[in-house]
C-alpha cells in the first residue's frame, strides 16, 4: 500500500538528503573534496537549488517536467557533453532520482506546512 509513490510526497528536507548523500558517498569513494570552480555541491535550501546554475546550466527551469530537468537529467544519464553526475560516481539509484521527480513535478515544497510553494 505505501509502496507507491502516489501519496508519498517529497519535500524539500529529503531531497536536500538524497542530494548530500550521494556527495557523502561520492568523497568516501574518491577519498577527497570536490574540486573547487566547477559548480557548487551542496544546496543548503529550496531556494539555491531553485536558483542554481552549474556549469552555466540551469539546474531546474519552472514549469519543466521534473524528467525533463537538468537536474535530473545529469543524475540520470548525462547532461550536455559532461558525464553522469557526480562525475564518475557513485550515481544515485533510480528510486532517488524518481523521488526528485516527484518532488518536482509537485511543485518542489519545502514541507507539509507549506502546502507546497507552486512558484520561485
Ligand atoms: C545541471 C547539472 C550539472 C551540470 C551541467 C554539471 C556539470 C559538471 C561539470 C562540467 C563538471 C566538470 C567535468 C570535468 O571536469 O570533466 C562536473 C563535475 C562534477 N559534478 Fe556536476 N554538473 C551538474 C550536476 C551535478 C550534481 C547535481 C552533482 C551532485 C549531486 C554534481 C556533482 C559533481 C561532482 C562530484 C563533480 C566532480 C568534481 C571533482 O572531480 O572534483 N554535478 N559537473
Amino acid at each position: 500500500m505505501s509502496d507507491s509513490t502516489g501519496d508519498n510526497v517529497v519535500y524539500w528536507p529529503r531531497v536536500k538528503e538524497i542530494l548530500d548523500g550521494i556527495m557523502e558517498r561520492w568523497k568516501e569513494r574518491w577519498g577527497r573534496e570536490p574540486l573547487p570552480g566547477i559548480h557548487r555541491y551542496y544546496w543548503n535550501t529550496r531556494q539555491e537549488l531553485v536558483d542554481s546554475v552549474l556549469s552555466g546550466v540551469r539546474a531546474l527551469e519552472p514549469g519543466l517536467p521534473g524528467r525533463e530537468t537538468q537536474l535530473v537529467r545529469s543524475l540520470a544519464q548525462s547532461v550536455l557533453t559532461f558525464g553522469r553526475m557526480p562525475l564518475r560516481g557513485p550515481f544515485l539509484p533510480r528510486e532517488e532520482i524518481e523521488e526528485i521527480i516527484a518532488w518536482i513535478d509537485a511543485g518542489m515544497p519545502e514541507g507539509p506546512t507549506e502546502g507546497g510553494t507552486e512558484k520561485d
